[in-house]
């Protein structure tokens, strides 16, 4: 079911919905008539865009300080959503409709490798089909599968080809070739898959599958969303139940689509548990909105008083909303709407106002907790610097094996703006102090460092331009620029 509002939305089209003008709040409701072309100057010029054949390396964006944030916004599908909606659906019996399919770079590096496994997949806007093969037909590719710059790709699509008799290579641009990539082929190996890696534990990733695996109870190592899924998608073709533990709770998606899909998945705490061999069914979904990209919109209405947003549909599922928490921490004005459930996803509209805020100026993050804001971490630094406070961040250590090493990126930056900002082995310690100056800041290839400095850029003294940004922040929100200035004032 499409929520009213965001139908034409889906996918990423730059037809976006957005409104705010001056003195209009955002309607929960009903979207006030103004057109997009009044809302408002140009804060910031691109000096390459993507289309751009002579777009450098260094890809810079010019981010100007505005004054506030208004308007309402509708966001592409979740992109943790996407991938998983596309991948289950693949290998389940029937047509598979999926409703407003995330734009990000990632997922259609993911829906190219499942076309590339004999997937038929048809793309109208932002409606994916989805003509499932079944628990058994993916077929043996005839090229190197390329998961591009997504870690999401390479480690869920390997879970769901140790389940497949035949040999696949998958590689991925160079960020993606030098992270990690034993946490995954370990448990895959121990259920029966043969996965080799380069001798430094990275891809290219080669794997046999094998049908059915050995069903397994694996304790994963770290938290990470994305092995435990792994783990999951290859329970389906074992021969028993797969149990899977968390040391810490981390995004459950792939467990409610499972269950959307039809199989039967049991919850025990910490522990996950799957049944192999089962057939799943097509479903039609709406994905909803990414809370991961409206995070940045959110920051930047915290940072920048006199802001009123209000962003609809978007994904409230509680493994995801950590940062939205941390915000309230700090004092935010934060309120739900219209929640509802859809496709078995917690839903809701957020309206974010900002005035001045008053509450503990300081936000220590450690323990179970990281996990659940993990790609929001740079993101927070950013706004607590911006904001002149103070951040203890521990336990992150898996920010370093991230699309760039997310501590070092948002360290560097933060002192190029002239915070205090020291970087721990696990984390950081940031210190806002007074304002932030506008500089030289550089993305380190990485699409969320891109979008962090370029909410810090809004609220700073001083113009900022950021080396690597233009084209980079399309591997999550392609839109991300053109939404941004039409909430801008
Ligand atoms: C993701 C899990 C997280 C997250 C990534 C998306 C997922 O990675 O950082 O952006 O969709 O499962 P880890 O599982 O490596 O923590």
């Amino acid at each position: 079911m499409h929520p009213e509002g965001c139908e034409k939305v889906a996918g990423g089209r730059s037809d976006a919905k957005t409104t705010g003008q001056e003195g209009e709040l955002p309607q929960p409701n009903g979207m006030p008539n103004v057109k997009p072309s009044r809302l408002r100057p140009t804060s910031y010029s691109r000096m390459t865009s993507s289309n751009d054949s002579t777009a450098t390396n260094d890809d810079p964006v010019s981010v100007t300080p505005i004054k506030r944030i208004r308007g309402n916004l509708c966001l592409p599908g979740d992109k943790s959503i996407s991938h998983r909606a596309a991948m289950i659906a693949s290998i389940a019996h029937g047509e598979s409709t999926l409703e407003n399919f995330s734009s990000a770079k990632d997922c259609t590096a993911t829906l190219e490798c499942l076309q590339a496994l004999g997937v038929r997949v048809e793309k109208d806007g932002s409606t994916i089909t989805i003509f499932g093969t079944g628990p058994s037909g993916l077929q043996k590719p005839a090229q190197i599968l390329d998961a591009q710059n997504s870690g999401t790709t390479m480690r869920l699509l390997s879970g769901l080809l140790a389940g497949q008799p035949f040999e696949t290579t998958i590689t991925g641009d160079d960020s993606l070739l030098s992270r990690p990539m034993k946490r995954v082929a370990e448990p895959l190996r121990m259920m029966g898959a043969e996965v080799e890696l380069e001798p430094n534990g990275c891809a290219p990733l080669r794997i046999k599958g094998h049908r059915p695996l050995r069903a397994v109870e694996y304790q994963l190592p770290i938290a990470s969303a994305q092995i435990k899924s792994a783990v999951l998608l290859a329970g389906l073709a074992a021969d028993g139940s797969t149990i899977v533990e968390e040391p810490a709770p981390t995004r459950d998606h792939t467990e409610r689509l499972l269950r959307e899909f039809g199989a039967p998945i049991e919850l025990n705490g910490s522990r996950i548990k799957v049944q192999g061999g089962v057939e799943l069914t097509s479903r039609t979904l709406f994905l909803p909105g990414d809370v991961s990209s409206a995070a940045f919109f959110i920051a930047a209405a915290v940072s920048l008083p006199g802001s009123d947003l209000l962003i609809r549909d978007v994904g409230l599922n509680p493994t995801r909303t950590a940062f939205l928490s941390a915000l309230r921490t700090l004092g935010a004005d934060i309120l739900v709407s219209d929640e509802r459930v859809e496709g078995g996803e917690p839903v809701g509209s957020l309206r974010v106002r900002s005035d001045k805020l008053e509450a503990p100026r300081s936000l220590e993050i450690s323990g179970a907790v990281v996990s659940n804001l993990i790609d929001e971490l740079p993101l927070l630094g950013f706004l607590v610097a911006s904001l002149g406070y103070e951040m203890t961040l521990r336990d992150a250590g898996e920010l370093r094996v991230k699309e760039s090493d997310r501590i070092a990126a948002t360290v560097t930056n933060l002192a190029r703006m002239g915070a205090h900002a020291e970087e721990r082995a696990d984390g950081w310690h940031i210190k806002g102090g007074s304002e932030l100056h506008g500089t030289s800041l550089t993305a380190f290839g990485d699409h969320r460092i891109a979008m962090s400095c370029a909410v810090a850029a809004l609220s700073a003294q001083g113009p900022s331009q950021i080396a690597g940004a233009a084209n980079s922040v399309a591997v999550s929100l392609p839109e991300f620029w053109s939404l941004l200035e039409s909430v801008a004032e």
